[in-house]
């Protein structure tokens, strides 16, 4: 049974201040929800304010992005998995859309950025998705099973194992507009049949897949009910401790 995952990506959203404001509204509202793991990213100015504040909750710390480099090194304004890992972070989002659209990430780098993080014991939370030409060209298959491929390429089964796979279809993020959950449901099942070809069956049905792109209180019911979604990456609605909640606090889930 594979453990759901909710977090928050807050995206480059809150001062200090206001970062340690939301996570003291959000620890209370969750402090009794075991049935998911709970994530946020802040950013990168927050994360070991934090961590510090949430070390020993039941809420884990994501960055946002990590250096493709392991170790250390003359990489200016760059930060490593290492250092994620030392500050108490856990997780680390890895070619989120965004990053690929407006910053050159590419499946090659992602790669790099997969092995930096696993490399330093960081739970990788990989974006994978089509934008909406793609889709209106009958891409989505083709663009996804190359993010997928290409993306964890020369990884270990064991590795893989470890990784969260986020399918975000890019028309979905910040427009309001939710991929029904047949339609991310079809996808996840696509990523689930190319990771066991690949990497076997067995780590296939290991690997969490979650859904980004519009989730809100009002739809994450729906999306954890449909096959193969294991959880969400929120954008908008989780810079909002009582959305958030609402939707970490999501019910009827039933499988
Ligand atoms: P929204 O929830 O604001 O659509 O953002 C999704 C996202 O990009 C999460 O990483």
């Amino acid at each position: 049974m594979r453990r759901p995952v909710v977090a928050g990506n807050w995206k480059m959203h809150k001062l200090l201040a206001e970062a340690v404001r939301l996570v003291l509204d959000l620890k209370p509202r969750v402090v009794n929800s075991h049935h998911c793991e709970i994530v946020v990213a802040p950013p990168f100015t927050a994360l070991k304010t934090i961590c510090d504040r949430l070390n020993g909750s039941n809420i884990k710390v994501a960055a946002q992005d990590c250096s493709d480099q392991p170790g250390e090194g003359a990489f200016t304004g760059e930060v490593s998995a290492e250092m994620l890992k030392d500050i108490g972070c856990s997780y680390v989002i890895v070619a989120h859309s965004e990053r690929r659209q407006f910053y050159g990430e590419t499946n090659a780098s992602a790669n790099k950025k997969l092995r930096a993080a696993l490399g330093a014991s960081l739970i990788p939370i990989y974006c994978v998705g089509e934008d909406l030409a793609q889709r209106d060209a009958g891409l989505v298959e083709q663009i996804v099973e190359q993010q997928v491929l290409e993306g964890l390429s020369g990884l270990t089964s064991e590795q893989v194992s470890h990784i969260v796979i986020a399918y975000e279809p890019v028309w979905a993020i910040g427009t309001g507009r939710t991929a029904t959950p047949e339609i991310a449901s079809s996808v996840h099942g696509l990523i689930r049949s190319r990771l066991a070809k690949c990497w076997g069956r067995e780590v296939a049905e290991q690997v969490r897949v979650l859904y980004g792109g519009s989730v809100k209180p009002e739809n994450i019911q729906a999306l954890m009910a449909a096959r193969d979604i294991d959880g969400a990456l929120v954008g908008g609605a989780s810079l909002e401790a009582e959305s958030f909640a609402r939707i970490v606090n999501y019910i009827g889930y039933d499988r």
